[in-house]
């Protein structure tokens, strides 16, 4: 059964972080670890600058393993994308609002196509560009790093707008989960969690850890 509401913290750690020698089996030992989401992060060398992998790789991820696939398209054009990332088997797509694309349009085809529609902001994008979508969204996505490489440190000055997240779900009656990305490990992973976000993307605290099912716990309990 894939997770999507918890009344609890989704840890969702990042595949990039992982030894991609052997990707499938690392994503069987993340859910061994207690992982509730896997996150995947796309990147095409133009939005950001660092090139990943893309639907190849979600559709091996997802023929190996149920786990819910929280995917991250740091991608110039998403919008000519999404059938793609949708038939790979993404169970939550998630775009920037920096990116060339009519948002609203975009989110639209994700959701008619059955997935989970997420919203991205960098860290120097202010949470006024968001605004108008709140509406049309399953997840916030604030950055808290500026997003292309795993391994950098959290931006804890993201805060406000994750504040402002939650306080505008429960203004304006809506439901998205919040998640935070770059830099989460125990210590951040608390002060995020204590500003309001539910979903916690971690990578090299994760993958790299020694014992990757107490960095899981750790990351909960933060
Ligand atoms: C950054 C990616 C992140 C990255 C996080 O562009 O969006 O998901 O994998 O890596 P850590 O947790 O190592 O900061
Ligand atoms: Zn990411």
């Amino acid at each position: 059964m894939k997770k999507w509401q918890h009344t609890d913290k989704i840890i969702a750690p990042s595949l990039l972080a992982a030894d991609w020698g052997k990707v499938t089996s690392e994503v069987s030992r993340a859910i061994q670890a207690g992982a509730d989401w896997m996150h995947l992060d796309v990147m095409d060398g133009n939005f950001v600058d660092n090139i990943s992998f893309g639907p190849d790789m979600i559709n091996a991820v997802s023929e190996s393993n149920d786990i819910f696939l929280d995917v991250h398209l740091m991608i110039a054009k998403p919008d000519h994308y999404i059938d793609r990332f949708v038939k790979a088997g993404s169970d939550l797509i998630t775009v920037h609002i920096e990116a060339e694309h009519d948002v609203s349009k975009t989110l639209k085809a994700i959701r008619d196509a059955g997935c989970k529609a997420g919203l991205a902001l960098n860290p120097a994008t202010p949470m006024e560009d968001v605004l108008p979508y709140l509406d049309q969204i399953d997840l916030l996505l604030c950055m808290t790093v500026v997003p292309g490489f795993g391994g950098q440190s959290f931006m804890k000055e993201v805060m406000p707008k994750v504040e402002q997240a939650a306080t505008l779900r429960d203004l304006r009656g809506l439901n998205y989960h919040i998640e935070v990305d770059g830099g989460i490990g125990i210590e951040t992973a608390a002060i995020a969690s204590a500003a309001g976000a539910n979903v916690l993307v971690a990578g090299s605290s994760t993958f790299k850890a020694p014992d990757m099912s107490e960095a899981v716990s750790q990351i909960r309990e933060a």
